[in-house]
């Protein structure tokens, strides 16, 4: 019975480490988790979230200002690059119940060492 009431135990703690993962959250956003998933999820949970909603408390300008290079990787910028100015959209590059990388990295290799 004792080993019977343990082999549940373990079960369902499984159980809810994997649903846990299935649905990562990013440490960073924990308070915006507090005032609901529909901040980001403005269309639903169905489907992605706008850049607006990123764009509510994230602002692309001052992103280009933040990872601005200088010289020759001057156009390296993420948020201000040769291709797309600052108008790619944010998930074309983070995720945040998947790790995912730049879209940049499909044909370049640069060192982005804030990526998250
Ligand atoms: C309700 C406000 C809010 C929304 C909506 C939001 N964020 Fe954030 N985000 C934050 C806060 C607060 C932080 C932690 C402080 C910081 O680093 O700016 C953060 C941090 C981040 C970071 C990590 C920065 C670092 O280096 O620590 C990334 C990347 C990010 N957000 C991307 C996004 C994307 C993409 C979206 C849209 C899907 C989004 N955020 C939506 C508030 C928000
Ligand atoms: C900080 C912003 C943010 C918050 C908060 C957030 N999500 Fe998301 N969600 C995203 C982004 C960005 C994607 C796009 C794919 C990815 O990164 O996994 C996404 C994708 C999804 C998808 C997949 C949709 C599809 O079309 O495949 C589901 C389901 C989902 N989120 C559920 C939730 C639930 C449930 C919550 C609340 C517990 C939540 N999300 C909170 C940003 C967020
Ligand atoms: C689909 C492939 C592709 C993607 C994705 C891509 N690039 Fe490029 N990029 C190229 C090609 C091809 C060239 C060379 C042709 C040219 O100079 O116009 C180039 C040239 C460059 C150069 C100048 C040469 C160098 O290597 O210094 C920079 C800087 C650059 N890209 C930055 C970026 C950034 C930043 C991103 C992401 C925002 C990005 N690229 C995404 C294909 C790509
Ligand atoms: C073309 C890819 C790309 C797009 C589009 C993009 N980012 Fe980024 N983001 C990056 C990379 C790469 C870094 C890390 C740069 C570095 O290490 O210098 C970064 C860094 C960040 C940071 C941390 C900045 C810091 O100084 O620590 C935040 C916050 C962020 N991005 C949010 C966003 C939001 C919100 C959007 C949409 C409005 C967005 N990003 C669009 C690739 C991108």
């Amino acid at each position: 019975m004792k080993l019977m009431n343990t082999l549940i135990v373990i079960a369902l703690s499984s159980f809810i480490a994997l649903s846990v993962h299935a649905q990562d959250k990013r440490d960073y956003h924990k308070s915006v988790y507090e005032s609901g998933c529909e901040t980001c999820h403005d269309q639903g949970t169905k489907a992605f979230p706008s850049d607006d909603a990123c764009l509510q408390c994230h602002s692309m300008s001052e992103l280009a200002e933040q990872t601005k290079r200088e010289g020759h990787d001057a156009k390296q910028n993420p948020h201000d690059s040769m291709h797309y100015g600052q108008d790619a959209a944010c998930m074309e590059c983070h995720g945040e119940h998947t790790k995912k990388k730049a879209i940049c990295m499909d044909c370049h290799n640069f060192n982005y060492p804030k990526f998250k």
